[in-house]
């Protein structure tokens, strides 16, 4: 370890309440706040959390998420208290696991994730977006209004139990989704540190403030996920995917009942979400900016196979501006310096993408929409300035498969359908676990022609 001759800059007591109070209200814009005033790497103290460390230079991230990964632990940052409700819905599984839990867990899900694998799923990719094209067609009449972001939360979700539990089981798929939303609500970082500052402001009246979590909602999935797996041992069913590879697991006594629920709650977690909200800011980006649109047209007009060049720019740059996973928090195992910086254990590092994928000294005018950012010599040398996908070993491990699922369904959508933005004004951002617009994303869609 080399020696830590600077000092990191840190947020001053005057400026606790007013950035503290910014990270509950808007972490986005707290964030990049920081980040203006203090530079690439910044330290804000707060009582009961600790020391939290700002990152925002490639080389720091590179740094965290590759070359000293395994001093950095996701699994420790997320076990802090105020996290318990993600800790319960995960258990586990592989987004909470570190060592060799991890490498025995990556080793078996990457099969599902191999190219033939990936490309078997094409069938119920085609059969969910018939459903989804029909249910549209008859829906408008010159154009309508479509509530396209719970569009494709349905279907993403009704993808991901058909190729990873079975393909042809009805499931709850509403109820699923509201307890996943009630889930994704009570872990926001807004209601996380609301629950801290009430315990904060309460403790000197003698008052204990108990953060309360999504009791309803876990007790309804795991009671769904326990039917699910007892149906899967009693033969009730033909397993796919995920549950296909477990269920021969556990026959073999290599894993357990609750290694099959923690493995699916965490891709009921990491695995829809995130690419319908890849999907919907991207048809978002097309309604705004209509000439980009009707170049992907022609694009995929001419050849109905990939690869679709000006399509997977518009995918990139919609994941440089929106990216569904906008932060990444580690806690650092051992000391350890970054570039002359002294990093003490146990201090919690964050490295927010949206703030990355905007600096300014990286991308030339960086808050605006430009598919020519991903134009090979523009990117040249920015992996660790563009990471949607995280980077290092705990990379996502279905991004091939997020990017085969939004190739096979942008074209389908844009060869039936035309869309128009609703009105002007741009999305509000909301940083949720997951990205998402404060209100939900509408788009008119009109038949194409
Ligand atoms: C556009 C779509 C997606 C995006 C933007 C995305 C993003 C990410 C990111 C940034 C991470 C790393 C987080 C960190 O380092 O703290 C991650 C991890 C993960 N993702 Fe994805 N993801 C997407 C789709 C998927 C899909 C389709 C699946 C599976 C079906 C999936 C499963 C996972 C899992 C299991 C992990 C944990 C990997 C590990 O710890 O080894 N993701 N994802």
């Amino acid at each position: 370890m080399s020696t830590a001759e600077k000092q990191i800059p840190t947020i001053r007591s005057t400026k606790l309440f007013k950035y503290g109070f910014g990270l509950v209200n808007n972490p986005l814009k707290a964030i990049s706040d920081i980040i203006d005033n203090y530079g690439d790497i910044a330290s804000l103290k707060i009582s009961k959390i600790g020391s939290i460390i700002f990152l925002n230079h490639p080389d720091y991230v590179k740094h965290v998420l590759k070359d000293n990964q395994d001093n950095y632990s996701r699994r420790k940052a997320v076990k802090q208290p105020s996290f318990s409700a993600l800790q319960d819905l995960l258990g586990n599984g592989i987004f909470m696991s570190d060592g060799e839990d991890w490498e025995q867990q990556h080793k078996m899900l990457r099969n599902l994730f191999s190219p033939i694998s990936i490309a078997s799923t094409l069938p119920i990719i085609e059969e969910e977006l018939l459903l989804v094209t029909k249910r549209w067609q008859t829906q408008i009449t010159t154009s309508s209004i479509i509530d396209v972001e719970q569009e494709m939360h349905l279907l993403m979700l009704r993808i991901m139990l058909r190729t990873h539990v079975c393909s042809n089981l009805v499931f709850p798929y509403h109820d699923i989704l509201d307890t996943l939303k009630s889930f994704m609500n009570a872990s926001n970082s807004k209601n996380i540190f609301l629950a801290q500052l009430k315990a904060f402001i309460l403790k000197p009246f003698g008052v204990k403030y108990h953060y309360r979590k999504p009791q309803q909602s876990l007790e309804w999935m795991m009671a769904f996920v326990d039917k699910l797996i007892e149906d899967l041992l009693h033969a009730k069913y033909v397993p796919n995917g995920l549950f296909a590879i477990m269920l021969t697991d556990y026959n073999n006594g290599i894993v357990s009942k609750q290694d099959i629920k923690d493995q699916l709650l965490n891709f009921l977690f990491a695995g829809f979400d995130t690419t319908s909200t890849g999907i919907t800011f991207t048809l978002y980006n097309l309604a705004a900016y209509q000439p980009i649109q009707q170049l992907v047209k022609d694009e995929i007009a001419v050849t109905k196979s990939q690869p679709f060049y000006t399509l997977e720019k518009v995918i990139k740059e919609t994941l440089r501006l929106y990216p569904p996973v906008w932060s990444y928090a580690r806690e650092a195992i051992a000391d350890d310096i970054i570039d002359g910086f002294y990093i003490p254990a146990k201090t919690l590092v964050l490295i927010s993408s949206y703030a990355l994928h905007r600096h300014k000294d990286f991308w030339q005018n960086a808050d605006a929409f430009n598919i020519d950012n991903f134009e090979k010599d523009n990117f040249k040398g920015k992996n660790f300035v563009y990471i949607p996908f995280g980077q290092g070993k705990r990379m996502c491990i279905g991004r091939a498969l997020a990017d085969y699922q939004m190739m096979a369904i942008l074209p389908h959508l844009l060869r039936t359908f035309h869309f128009t933005t609703v009105n002007e004004k741009k999305p509000i951002i909301n940083p949720n676990i997951i990205i998402k617009a404060t209100k939900p994303i509408k788009l008119r869609v009109s038949l194409a022609s």
